[in-house]
């Protein structure tokens, strides 16, 4: 057991291609930010855990520790305390606590995680605290670090790239609620079974295009393919006005690409855009009320015990 008190940081994530379809087993490809929470803790001598979690619900990191303790037996109580440089933009801030969480409990209690292990026991937490509806697609992110391609089916992960991506990250104003997109599109598929199923699969087909664009760094063809699945979110039902307005104006602008990143109704959406042409479609996305955070998207490390 270890006395000392530890830091873990975790990074945050932007998906990049595939959102949805990654429910239902298909890939998805997603980056880690430069952003990261990182999370202090030690274990304590008192009779309940204590929790100091500054911009966040604590209920994740309760889940982790809960099932944590069942896994290895262990009973002793822990102070955790957190601070983020995420903010509330939706850029996987309960994912990147989580996987914190659980490689803080690995380090105090001097049990050795594999990266495997780490996403298992983070993931089982999730599905208990959004009641099955998680893909894990974001707590891959948080572990690995880089840009990744994860399958939505086997939950495997390989590195596509671990540099950074050319895109703007634009908040729309407003915050979506994943849990409720989510089920709006489980409900859409028990409605249109056939419909929708087409949709997914067109996305998964994009995605796997979209890895070889992103391996070959062909920005335009990476560009087309965003257009390609937003408008297949479009379709879903999960783009709202604003999205498509700032949608609209930056590929206006010159932009090669826009979509959402995400669930979709609000948060952030994800900008391709060539350097030269960059001041123009960030000056044109402020007009519109979008807000282009200060966000490098591919090169967050993977979870680290920092010293
Ligand atoms: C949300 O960021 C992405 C979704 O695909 C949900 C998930 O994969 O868990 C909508």
């Amino acid at each position: 057991m270890n006395s000392k008190v530890l830091t873990v940081v975790a990074p945050g994530k932007l998906m990049l291609f595939g959102e949805h379809a990654v429910i239902y087993g298909y890939p998805c490809i997603v980056s880690a930010l430069d952003k990261y929470i990182e999370i202090k803790g030690k274990i304590i001598d008192e009779k309940d855990d204590k929790f100091d979690i500054a911009d966040y619900s604590d209920g994740f990191i309760r889940r982790m520790v809960s099932v944590f303790r069942i896994k290895y037996g262990k009973k002793e109580k822990i102070f955790i305390s957190s601070k983020s440089t995420l903010g509330r933009y939706g850029l996987g801030s309960s994912a990147a606590i989580s996987v914190a969480t659980v490689k803080m409990l690995g380090k105090l209690f001097n049990i050795p995680l594999s990266a495997e292990e780490l996403f298992n026991i983070s993931y089982e937490g999730v599905l208990k605290v959004q009641k099955g509806k998680a893909s894990g697609f974001d707590l891959a992110s948080s572990i690995y670090g880089g840009t990744i391609l994860f399958d939505g089916k086997t939950k495997k992960t390989s590195y596509l790239n671990k540099g950074k991506l050319p895109f703007l990250t634009v908040f729309t104003g407003r915050k979506a609620k994943t849990v409720d997109i989510v089920k709006k599109v489980a409900q859409e598929k028990l409605r249109n079974p056939k419909e929708t199923e087409k949709i997914l699969s067109e996305i998964g087909k994009i995605v796997l295009r979209a890895e070889r664009a992103l391996k070959e760094k062909n920005w335009k063809v990476v560009g087309k393919l965003m257009n390609d699945n937003q408008k297949l979110l479009v379709e879903l039902g999960v783009s709202n006005g604003m999205i498509d307005k700032l949608v609209k104006i930056s590929l206006e602008s010159g932009a090669l690409g826009a979509k959402i990143s995400g669930a979709g109704g609000g948060d952030c959406i994800l900008v391709l855009v060539e350097r030269c042409l960059t001041g123009k479609v960030v000056e044109n996305i402020e007009k519109s009320g979008g807000t282009v955070l200060d966000i490098n998207v591919g090169i967050g490390g993977g979870v680290k015990v920092s010293l």
